[in-house]
């Protein structure tokens, strides 16, 4: 389905329009938009991007091609993300990344056969206090004592069940590590 005319991403293509001055300076959260309604950026969402912002396909495309956080491929229903910089990979983010990997049998950027899961290594997420650190579909996950393989085991069910379970799951771990923070 398309972004432009679909509901679900009207009102917020609207306050970020409405943001900026010149409707250019909004392009790129209109493209985490159709990132997030394609599953990567495509020509389809290029072309949108493009003509709600009124620029030309090409800049949108060469805006989409230069930053990481856009895919230019397709991904799975889930973008896992592990950072393997400095802080996480003193506290065996490396490790976690290949075992990530070996679990869902892909290989480094790879999406599993059944469309689920993409796995990647990145730079640092920004919550390297909180190390090692994934990253789901953009959203940190987190848990007491760090992330281990066998969370990831958890994560990788849940998701295969439904998406509400998945969240739930996530949000439950968020709420034992802000628990955590504030008794301490
Ligand atoms: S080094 Fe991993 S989040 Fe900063």
């Amino acid at each position: 389905m398309a972004i432009i005319g679909n509901k679900k991403y009207q009102e917020r293509i609207n306050e970020h329009l409405a943001k900026y001055p010149d409707k250019r300076s909004a392009v790129m959260p209109l493209l985490y938009i159709a990132q997030e309604e394609y599953g990567w950026v495509n020509d389809e969402g290029i072309a949108e991007v493009a003509q709600l912002c009124d620029m030309d396909a090409t800049q949108v495309k060469s805006i989409a091609g230069f930053y990481t956080m856009y895919s230019e491929k397709p991904k799975g229903k889930y973008w896992l993300q592990v950072c393997t910089d400095l802080a996480c990979a003193l506290r065996g983010a490396d490790e976690l990344h290949h075992e990530l990997l070996h679990e869902l049998g892909i290989e480094e950027g790879g999406t599993t056969e059944d469309g689920m899961f993409t796995a990647e290594h990145v730079m640092c997420l920004a919550g390297c206090d909180r190390a090692p650190m994934l990253q789901c579909n953009f959203h940190f996950v987190e848990a007491v004592g760090g992330l281990t393989m066998a969370h990831l085991r958890e994560l990788i069910a849940a998701a295969r069940q439904d998406d509400k379970t998945l969240q739930k799951l996530i949000a439950k771990w968020r709420d034992e590590v802000n628990k955590q923070v504030q008794q301490s």
